[in-house]
């Protein structure tokens, strides 16, 4: 040991002191030692003498070995403690081992002390180290939290502000440009002519280049979450998925608007999104249910497919982060979420947040 260990050694007979201090040198260890024969010095102690370990006798005339080890579990967790007793019994020895004691030598058998000693040591450093290690892995975690949360907030903000500023600003130089072309085509008086023709054409490319700037700007952020809420942005969504794919959605949604901040909002739907994403790329299903319920304490919403169903202890391993996204999204919402699934009968996502009415 390169530095002096520092004993607190409780005991109230010398002779046992003295004893004690000459095995402890006999087996090489550098110590410097503190004695105290009473609760009240032995509190003060584990504060200002700071000590790496812990001797205690039995029972002393006013304090005894498991009031010390619980004052040290209170105020000072961590040190090692042995009980370096005359006789117990067997029994009490294992409970005293069991309340955090680290060892227990009785008198007679001085010599084993310093191995002992060591050994506590050893232990307490190696569990002090895990536990740093611990420590500093869930500050880890909680910081790539933080900042996975972050992210997803500044990706929403920005693709709300884009969408906006390409529905706004886009969809209006186009609509100035559709109505004049429509002047344009009111102007050109005779109808059929190659110009009329071509005016025609522009009027369409036109019509269907504002049509593609509301769905970009619609799938970027749908502005209807904003504002008529989240029922009503899973109704359109439900239409246009089937739309799309074929699949068919029933529904099962609250009759009025709930109560939900934005975030939360955005959170559900986008989940909402990537379960239909996941029904049209993996389960052939040929119908979804989605439910949205909320009661006194919980909103729950539920997206279950009939499809092929997968083994979903496989998802560790899968290199794909929409599912990770999911749970990532509810939790960050103050939600669980679960998805289930089963082989040839289908799968279902559902996340469950605590909800105030
Ligand atoms: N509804 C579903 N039906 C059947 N299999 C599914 C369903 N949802 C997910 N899976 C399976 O789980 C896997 C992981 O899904 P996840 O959404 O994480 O990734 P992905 O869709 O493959 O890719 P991405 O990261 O682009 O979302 C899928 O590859 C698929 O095998
Ligand atoms: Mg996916």
């Amino acid at each position: 040991m390169e530095n002096k260990l520092k004993i607190l050694h409780l005991e109230d007979i010398p002779f046992d002191v003295e004893m004690v201090e000459r095995e402890l040198i006999k087996g090489n260890i550098e110590f410097e030692k503190l004695v105290v024969d009473n609760k009240t010095d032995f509190e003060k102690a584990l504060h200002n003498f700071l000590p790496d370990i812990i001797l205690s006798d039995h029972s002393l005339p006013s304090f005894d070995s498991a009031g010390a080890l619980e004052l040290t579990k209170n105020k000072a967790p961590g040190i090692p403690f042995i009980l370096v007793t005359a006789t117990v019994s067997e029994e009490f020895a294992v409970n005293i081992l069991k309340r955090g004691a680290s060892d227990y030598i009785l008198k007679t058998n001085l010599k084993r002390l310093p191995a002992a000693v060591q050994n506590a040591i050893e232990k307490s450093k190696i569990i002090l180290e895990k536990e740093n290690a611990e420590k500093e892995l869930e500050h880890s975690y909680i910081q790539v939290r933080k900042l996975a949360a972050h992210l997803q907030d500044v990706r929403e903000k920005e693709r709300a502000s884009i969408a906006r500023e390409i529905h706004d600003e886009l969809g209006q130089l186009l609509t100035a440009l559709k109505l004049d072309i429509l002047w344009l085509g009111l102007k050109l008086k005779e109808p059929g002519t190659e110009l009329n023709k071509k005016v025609k054409v522009m009027e369409k490319l036109v019509s269907s280049a504002l049509i593609t700037v509301r769905k970009i700007a619609t799938e970027l952020h749908p502005a209807l979450l904003d504002k008529l809420g989240l029922i009503e942005a899973i109704k359109w969504q439900s239409r246009e998925f089937e739309k799309r794919t074929g699949v068919k959605i029933k529904l099962s949604l609250p009759s009025e608007q709930i109560d939900i901040s934005n975030s939360t909002a955005i959170a559900l739907f986008r989940i909402y999104q990537e379960s239909l994403t996941n029904v049209a790329r993996h389960a052939a299903a040929t119908n979804v249910y989605c439910t949205l319920q909320k009661n006194n304490e919980e909103l729950e919403l539920t997206v279950t497919d009939d499809g092929k169903g997968f083994d979903v202890s496989y998802i560790e391993q899968m290199q794909s982060l929409g599912l990770l996204s999911m749970k990532e999204r509810a939790v960050m919402i103050g939600g669980k979420y679960e998805i289930v699934s089963e082989l040839k009968k289908g799968t279902k996502v559902q996340v469950v947040l605590p909800f105030n009415n």
